[in-house]
């Protein structure tokens, strides 16, 4: 059996109101759709952590910076509603563009500071969107806890900043990335590699993982890049847009792990972006 499809926000809001006034609590899991298996872990959780599970799917078109990449975003809501079956969450939240957007909207919601560098210095825009959407589904949801990905990772830090920020009563889970076995993020932007690409994807991680290991050894940050990028443009990726050290809170550059820290990277394969990050100790 598949959860129930709601696609009005007065439908959501009667289901939340009941289960509120029955005294049980309420998880949210964002996504955008084209559901893997690291979708499906933050949804698990929310079940484990939650008393009801709301799985949100809108392709959030505020967030695209290029109109082609919104174009081609995998589209499989019937797909997508028969793998959360067996998972027994208890609504799939499916608002159409007005809903999000009504004739009129003119709000955006914009965390400072660390959505200057990373993604957000190369997605213009980007992380307004991600912002002003996830603040629209905190609000709409009324959820007590709401579940992200450390896949991506500053978006993870972006959003516990603005729930903070604007006092949203809503406490932000960060879950673990899922991967394939060779060591591949998942992520919907997969289905997008031709068969050749796919074979390759795997060296972005198994490069970060030798940086890291070098950083641990006490290695020179700047050559163990040097060293990164070269490998990873030599398995056929045409563009590493970065690939850094960072503090896990603050995401400040860092040239050793003097404190809790990340190696972070986007890097383009065969036309598809696709972006990484795993602990440095
Ligand atoms: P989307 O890319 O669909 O991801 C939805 C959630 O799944 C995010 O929290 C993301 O970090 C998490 N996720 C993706 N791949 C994962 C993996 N391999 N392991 C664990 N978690 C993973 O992120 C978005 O959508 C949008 O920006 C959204 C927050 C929904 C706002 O539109």
């Amino acid at each position: 059996m598949t959860a129930p499809i709601v696609r009005s926000l007065t439908e959501l809001r009667a289901m939340v109101f009941e289960w509120k006034a029955n005294g049980e609590t309420v998880g949210v899991v964002p996504t955008m759709g084209a559901l893997h298996q690291g979708h499906l872990s933050l949804a698990r959780a929310a079940k484990e952590g939650c008393d009801r599970v709301i799985v949100t799917i809108f392709i959030n078109p505020k967030q695209f910076n290029n109109p082609e990449d919104y174009e081609k975003y995998p589209r499989t809501e019937e797909e997508d509603a028969v793998k959360l079956g067996p998972l027994n969450v208890d609504a799939i939240y499916v608002p159409d563009g007005p809903t999000m957007y009504p004739e009129g909207f003119a709000t955006t919601v914009s965390v400072g500071g660390m959505t200057d560098v990373l993604c957000g210095a190369h997605r213009p825009g980007h992380f307004d969107g991600v912002a002003t959407i996830v603040s629209k589904l905190f609000l709409q949801s009324q959820a007590d806890r709401a579940y992200f990905g450390e896949k991506d990772f500053q978006q993870l830090q972006v959003v516990t900043r603005l729930a903070a920020d604007l006092n949203i009563p809503i406490e932000v889970v960060g879950c673990p990335t899922i991967r394939e076995e060779d060591g591949l993020a998942m992520s919907s932007r997969n289905l997008l590699l031709s068969d050749r690409a796919r074979v390759w994807a795997p060296e972005l991680n198994a490069a970060m993982q030798d940086m890291a290991d070098g950083i641990l050894a006490g290695g020179d940050v700047a050559e163990l890049r040097a060293k990164a990028v070269a490998r990873i443009e030599r398995a056929g990726f045409t563009e590493v847009e970065y690939l850094d050290l960072r503090a896990c809170d603050t995401l400040e550059e860092l040239d050793a792990p003097t404190r809790p820290a990340r190696l972070l990277a986007a890097a383009w394969l065969a036309g598809v972006r696709l972006i990484d990050n795993i602990a440095v100790g």
